[in-house]
């Protein structure tokens, strides 16, 4: 393939993912979307394999790579449950920031590439430099997420004494390494002052990740995706690569975008996200994820069949899901119920929390996979006016995202988060297992509130129970 064909081709890619981007926004474009990247990627993929800068000799490794890699890949994809998707997501990221590190060092002690002007030598050891700073931080910080999300790291944020000092010293650290690389005279003096950066750098992603509270995970998986995009930027810049430029570009600014988006949706500000420990405050007892909540007053147990007989007698009816729904996989039969309700003249509509369940979007994919009308799944700001002219409010496998404490408790740890106003329904129910606490790790005060109701079991299992009920 020649140059100009390849740039041709590149060009026809990003057109795709740009496209496919743009269909993502929408549940209902987004498989269209999904398709647009699959075909760029495959353009990109193939104009790079027969472009003009791969060697007939260099097609052992690329397909060697491919099986591999291809393999693993596909493998990861069929067996993860949906509920660990987050963590896939974050080990992913970590193995982009693993390459654009690993580019970095092969660019570095390649000396095939001969400059014709100190400039471009010196522009070239600072995309050096540049990328494999951000390939560490977003592979050891992606590694800590990944941890974290996959309950193997405690939530609890690690706040170190003078940790802002800290992170000041390794960015000076790191600047005045990055003077002696650019002035090392050989190949191997500038290695020093490279592996020096690289290990402030992997640091830096461990102490930046660690320091952040549960609470805040939602916003470090999306920054976490925008860094693994400016990480394939950078590798684009070492290798002169514009679609790799391009498609990083697009991932880094569409994950910022998305991070601000879940900044929102907590009412929190990115730089205090960073600076860590949201999520565990000092005022309430946080239990940590699923730990037993102090019992903070008498709650009303409901059954299956009472619960069908409120909703039997509802007009109004608000279901809110959460990562409960997706551990239960109880989505298929929440669509049943809905049908059941819809049948008998009950207005039943979801409201969608944008920080439920583990990722973003969780809850919005299961009810799509399940085939719930996309008309009646409406976003938080959307329907948590509605709540006081409905009838029931059926809460499942949600709880942080409902949690009246971010509203009425100044000290609570997820004070200021907005949450879904169940509460103000004419009668709540809440579908869990047990009085554990959530994801923040916080006792909930609407299990006690006088109007709620504890359906308590596999939210699967009650739903289930419910439907029988719905039936006879
Ligand atoms: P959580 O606050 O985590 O609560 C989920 C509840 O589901 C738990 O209290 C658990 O109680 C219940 N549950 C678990 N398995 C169940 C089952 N099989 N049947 C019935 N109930 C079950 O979830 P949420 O309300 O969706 O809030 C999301 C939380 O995750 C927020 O704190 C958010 O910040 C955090 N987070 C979100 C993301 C993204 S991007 N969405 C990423 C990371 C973290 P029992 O054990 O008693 O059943």
């Amino acid at each position: 393939m020649t140059a100009s064909l390849a740039t041709v081709a590149y060009i026809g890619a990003t057109i795709l993912f740009i496209l496919s981007l743009g269909g993502l926004s929408n549940p209902e474009t987004a498989r269209r979307g999904n398709l647009f990247g699959i075909i760029g990627m495959a353009i990109a993929v193939l104009a790079t394999v027969l472009g003009p800068r791969v060697t007939p000799g260099g097609y052992a490794w690329i397909i060697g790579a491919l099986v591999v890699g291809g393999s693993i890949g596909l493998y990861a994809a069929k067996t993860v449950q949906m509920t660990q998707m987050p963590e896939l997501v974050a080990l992913m990221h970590s193995l982009v920031g693993l390459a654009a590190s690993l580019v970095g060092y092969a660019s570095y002690v390649d000396t095939s590439t001969v400059f014709p002007t100190p400039a471009e030598k010196a522009i070239h050891e600072v995309e050096i430099y540049v990328g494999i700073l951000i390939g560490a931080v977003t592979f050891s910080g992606s590694i800590i997420a990944f941890g974290k999300l996959s309950g193997k790291i405690g939530g609890k944020p690690l706040l170190l004494p003078a940790r802002h000092w800290l992170n000041l010293v390794g960015l000076l650290v790191v600047i005045w390494f990055g003077r002696e690389f650019l002035h090392a005279e050989t190949i191997q003096a500038g290695m020093t002052p490279l592996i020096v950066m690289t290990v402030v750098a992997l640091l830096f992603g461990v102490h930046m990740v660690m320091a952040i509270g549960g609470a805040d995970m939602p916003v470090v998986v999306s920054m976490l995706n925008s860094y693994s995009g400016w990480a394939a930027a950078a590798t684009g810049f070492m290798l002169s690569n514009d679609l790799l430029i391009v498609t990083g570009a697009l991932v880094g600014s569409s994950g910022a975008i998305l991070s601000y988006i879940m900044c929102r949706a907590m009412n929190r500000n990115f730089i205090s996200v960073i600076a860590g420990g949201f999520g565990t405050g000092s005022g309430a007892p946080a239990a940590g994820a699923g730990g037993a909540a102090q019992p903070a007053g008498e709650v009303s147990p409901i059954s299956a069949v009472e619960t069908a007989e409120l909703l039997k007698d509802a007009k109004n009816v608000i279901i809110v899901p959460g990562y409960g729904m997706a551990v239960a996989q109880a989505q298929h039969t929440v669509f049943e119920i809905t049908k059941m309700l819809r049948e008998r003249g009950v207005n039943v509509r979801f409201g969608i929390h944008p920080v439920a369940g583990r990722m973003p979007g969780h809850m919005n994919v299961l009810l799509a996979e399940a085939k719930v009308p996309y008309d009646v799944v409406l976003e938080m700001d959307e329907i948590n006016e509605d709540f006081p002219q409905t009838d029931v409010s059926m809460v499942i496998g949600a709880n942080d995202i409902v949690n009246p404490a971010a509203q009425d408790d100044p000290t609570s740890p997820i004070a200021g988060m907005p949450v879904l106003e169940v509460w103000k329904a004419r009668t709540s129910i809440v579908m869990k297992r047990s009085m554990a606490s959530g994801y923040a790790g916080v006792d909930n005060p609407l299990f006690y509130k006088d109007n709620n109701r504890m359906l308590f079991g596999d939210a699967k299992k009650m739903l289930d129970e419910v439907q029988a009920a719905l039936k006879a």
